[in-house]
């Protein structure tokens, strides 16, 4: 049962329980509920009930999270051999990791600034991303438990939550850099991933990569949107605005190769990201792209 919107708590007061929820499972169980909740009441709104409230409410600077895995310095976390079952639940372990701090990045986006003035499909936008990372992470979770592992059973990359913590007061850094640099590198490096685990012949994992993949360039496609739309309210010109973001709260040049189609659907384009990486990987991906076409 979906609760009326005038029961339903302010936006932002949900969106910090998610933040304060520890246990991995119950938080994306938590932000699933709340999500679902949250679209009930505008459903409800459409026909004719009261615009659900976003509310003001205090995020803490760290998301709750649970006692394992251990979070160590990535140089420190020991690497498995990829062609190993080990490497491959190790990779699904980090992939895990990766989807447990999304959940609390958009979150923690839509309680954090809520001081600036949106349209009500900013939160729609930032609530639906936060239910499918809530999902992809109850995905390779299953998959982790299938393959007598689970999320916890080793050490995991310390330092994701950096770039919420640098932009915590600046929502056009926190656009540049969180959906639209390293989501967007998920667009990239989610292809091989995928044939990573169709090598190995397993279609379980590969089915739940090809859903996160299938998904994540929309949370890309948002944070496009959004910045573009703040860019435009302030008459800022958004390419250089980009630049200068990235420039200050993204440490180092962006990685070639790119997935440029993916990212081009996403709205974010190539003179956004090529100028932020070594000329040399411009080169070396044309004359990929040209040897790809010519074979
Ligand atoms: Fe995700
Ligand atoms: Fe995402």
């Amino acid at each position: 049962m979906s609760p009326a919107s005038t029961s339903l708590k302010p936006l932002a007061q949900m969106a910090v329980e998610v933040l304060q929820t520890a246990d991995g499972r119950a938080k994306a169980a938590l932000s699933l509920a709340y999500g679902a909740a949250w679209f009930a009441a505008r459903a409800e709104e459409k026909q004719g009930g009261a615009r659900p409230d976003i509310g003001q409410a205090t995020p803490p600077d760290e998301p709750a999270r649970p006692t394992a895995p251990e979070l160590k310095d990535p140089r420190e976390v020991p690497r498995r051999r990829p062609g190993t079952p080990e490497g491959r639940n190790a990779m699904l372990h980090a992939i895990a990791h990766i989807e447990l701090n999304a959940i609390d990045l958009h979150w923690d986006l839509i309680a954090r600034f809520t001081h600036i003035r949106f349209p009500v499909g900013f939160y729609d936008d930032w609530v639906k991303a936060a239910m499918e990372e809530s999902k992809h992470f109850n995905l390779v979770c299953d998959r982790l438990e299938a393959l007598d592992s689970f999320y916890g059973a080793m050490p995991a990359h310390a330092g994701m939550w950096r770039a919420a913590l640098e932009t915590k007061d600046d929502l056009l850094g926190r656009l540049a850099v969180v959906p639209m640099v390293l989501e967007a590198r998920g667009l990239d490096v989610t292809p091989g991933l995928i044939t990573f685990f169709q090598k190995a012949k397993d279609t379980p994992s590969v089915e739940a990569l090809q859903v996160i993949y299938s998904e994540e360039v929309h949370h890309v496609a948002y944070g496009s949107k959004w910045f573009h739309f703040l860019c435009g309210r302030e008459d800022i010109d958004p390419k250089e605005a980009f630049h200068s973001m990235v420039r200050r709260y993204f440490h180092g040049l962006l990685k070639a190769p790119f997935n440029e189609e993916k990212r081009a659907e996403a709205g974010v384009p190539p003179d956004f990201y090529w100028p932020l990486t070594e000329p040399e990987d411009m080169v070396a991906q044309i004359e990929r792209t040209a040897a790809q076409e010519g074979s």
